[in-house]
């Protein structure tokens, strides 16, 4: 996720808003930033890797006065965060810019054949492509035919701005899936990927839609579809202040990051399937790496652990190969045995936590394969590992982690297929299935109505309970650790048949028990489980795959969609997480800065 803003008017001076307006997008990727600028003298362009107050220092170098410009604030995702990988990005002839948000799939066979065509490239990422093709369809003349040409030939999810030096009056603009804004003004028009980049500016705005190319100019904006016929996208007035636009009209980070799943489950998942199959590289892995190891080791912390909890169930399910998760602060003192046959793999969202580093150096010091799932594309994590995989979940800012965590489980049950085809055990209805999480996601989200009521009985209660048995177990461990750390209740989470060996000792009347059920092999035993705890006076609360009989014992539950058990896990998510956010919410607690916690974890 990367933020792009656009600015064409008549006389105004382009830099200031542009500049603005990357700083209120700068919570969707702050690693590098740039800014370039059309005037008939020639494109002049400012970028740097570090957050906007790096490129800030730079502004004066740029020419003032200058009406038509577009700027770029990265989340890296091909290509580390550098200078030269900062956007914008230019043609061989710098008389083209263009700033990008999104993933082009096939770049490296446009790249390969433009290369080949003379194309001189100065970076690693994907985006180049664009420019370059641009130049090649004669964009710098014709910038508007060249996009139109270009669009056929890009495949992935994107949004993208260009601008040309010989035509600077004009932006052109398309979106594919990715987020794009058009903002109305007076003798000027914006562009943003939200609403936040030019609500100072106007509040009247279009929001091109999956297909939409716009050409903008300081007073007019023509949006087309994909064979070139005009098409009119209604003009909202955006009732938002710039605090909520934002967090894109949510109160908190830690919601929007919540309901954007499904979309992100989308990204993460985009280009990793072809013809049914996972596709080895795209998870940073190749075949022979792949068989070569016989086990596996997970290090991670906190809700990275959790996932990894996810990860040795559906590995081993599914491909029969043996895998140990460790809590990266014992992991690192626990002397432990490492061989050659055993892949380390580290979990990490931000790929700074010092436990979770310090484990994989340990592995690398004794010589052993090191693979990581990260979110955070050159983070140390990601640059001191062999191989590296990332969860493409866009920046995530509250401090409870979401979507960070269902995309590594989404990482997590690509490996677990791809294990399993060279197992001979492929599974091609799961993978199938995996395309179908973004769809089940939105449902989920459609039918919580009951969680604010669970949330507002839960915010007045002590302590509770999570159960659950296999995935659902794991899960539990990670819906108690989003009530504790946001709402500030004394949580636990216990294997559902493990109650009765001591914690039952702790139900009594009013206690709230929330119990997991997704899985179909073992239901029947949580369900004796939950009418020990409800004998006890327990108040059970259930999360239950919808086609369990609506006859079970639980007094309050939410029905979820779920396709096959093993992809349940990043549905059955949803709503933990919401409970825990409407339960803090409802304390009135500071949900997405939670007292004494930090997003990285960066000591030990
Ligand atoms: O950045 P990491 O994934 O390595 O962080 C690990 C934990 O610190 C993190 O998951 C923490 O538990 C979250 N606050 C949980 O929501």
């Amino acid at each position: 996720m990367c933020g792009i803003v656009g600015f064409v008017g008549e006389k105004e001076d382009a830099l200031p808003f542009i500049f603005n307006g990357l700083k209120r997008l700068e919570y969707r990727g702050y690693d590098s930033a740039g800014i370039a600028l059309a005037s008939k003298s020639g494109i002049a362009i400012q970028k740097t890797q570090g957050k906007l107050a790096a490129l800030g220092e730079l502004l004066e170098a740029l020419p003032s006065g200058i009406p038509c410009g577009i700027g770029h604030t990265r989340w890296a995702t091909h290509g580390r965060p550098t200078n030269e990988n900062a956007h914008p990005h230019t043609d061989c002839q710098g008389e083209i810019a263009t700033v990008h948000n999104g993933i082009i799939e096939n770049f490296q066979t446009l790249r390969e054949e433009l290369i080949a065509k003379g194309h001189r490239f100065q970076s690693d990422t994907d985006t180049e492509v664009i420019p370059h093709l641009l130049e090649e369809y004669g964009g710098a003349e014709d910038l508007v035919g060249a996009v139109r040409q270009a669009e056929t030939r890009l495949q992935g999810a994107y949004a993208f701005l260009a601008i040309s030096s010989r035509d600077p009056e004009r932006i052109v603009a398309v979106r594919r899936t990715s987020p794009l804004i058009i903002g109305l003004g007076t003798n000027a028009n914006y562009l943003g990927s939200d609403f936040s980049a030019f609500l100072a500016a106007t509040k009247r705005a279009q929001i091109l839609e999956n297909g939409d190319m716009a050409v903008v100019t300081p007073h007019s904006v023509v949006i087309t579809d994909k064979a070139g016929s005009r098409i009119d996208r209604p003009v909202i007035t955006v009732d938002w202040d710039i605090k909520q636009a934002e967090r894109g009209g949510y109160p908190h980070f830690m919601l929007k990051e919540i309901m954007e799943q499904p979309d992100v489950w989308g990204d993460c998942l985009l280009g990793r399937i072809r013809d049914n199959e996972v596709v080895p590289q795209e998870i940073g892995l190749t075949w022979d790496q792949l068989a070569e190891y016989q086990r596996i080791q997970i290090v991670a912390a906190g809700t990275a652990y959790h996932a990894g909890l996810i990860g040795k169930a559906l590995i081993e399910r599914l491909a029969r190969i043996p895998v140990n998760v460790d809590v990266a602060s014992e992991f690192r003192y626990a002397s432990p045995i490492l061989d050659r046959g055993t892949m380390v793999m580290a979990i990490s969202q931000s790929g700074e936590t010092a436990d979770t580093l310090a484990c994989l150096r340990l592995a690398r010091e004794q010589g052993v394969f090191t693979y990581s799932i990260t979110n955070t594309v050159g983070s140390t994590v990601a640059r001191e590992s062999d191989a590296v995989a990332y969860t493409l979940a866009g920046p995530e800012i509250a401090v409870a982690s979401t979507k960070a965590y269902t995309t590594q489980i989404l990482v997590l049950s690509l490996l677990a297929l791809l294990l399993a085809r060279i197992k001979g055990r492929a599974r091609p209805d799961l993978v199938q299935g995996m395309l179908q999480l973004p769809f089940l996601g939105h449902k989920v989200l459609k039918g919580i109505d009951g969680i604010t009521t669970m949330a507002e009985r839960m915010a007045g209660t002590h302590d509770v309970f999570y159960i659950g048995r296999g995935l659902d177990y794991a899960l539990a461990m990670e819906g108690q650790l989003k009530i504790k750390e946001i709402s500030y209740l004394h949580a636990e989470a216990y294997p559902a048949g493990e109650l009765k060996h001591g914690t039952l000792a702790l139900i009594k009347e009013g206690v709230p028990v929330v119990a997991i059920l997704t899985e179909h092999d073992v239901w029947e035993k949580t369900v004796s489980n939950i009418l020990e705890v409800k004998a006890r006076g327990a108040e059970v609360w259930g999360i239950v795959d919808e086609r369990f009989p609506a006859t079970l014992p639980i007094d309050h539950y939410i029905p979820i969609p779920i396709g096959d058990t093993l992809l349940a896990p990043v549905l059955a998510a949803i709503p933990l997480q919401l409970l825990a956010y409407y339960t803090a919410v409802a304390r009135g607690e500071d949900v997405d800065q939670p007292r004494n916690l930090a997003k990285s974890v960066t000591v030990e």
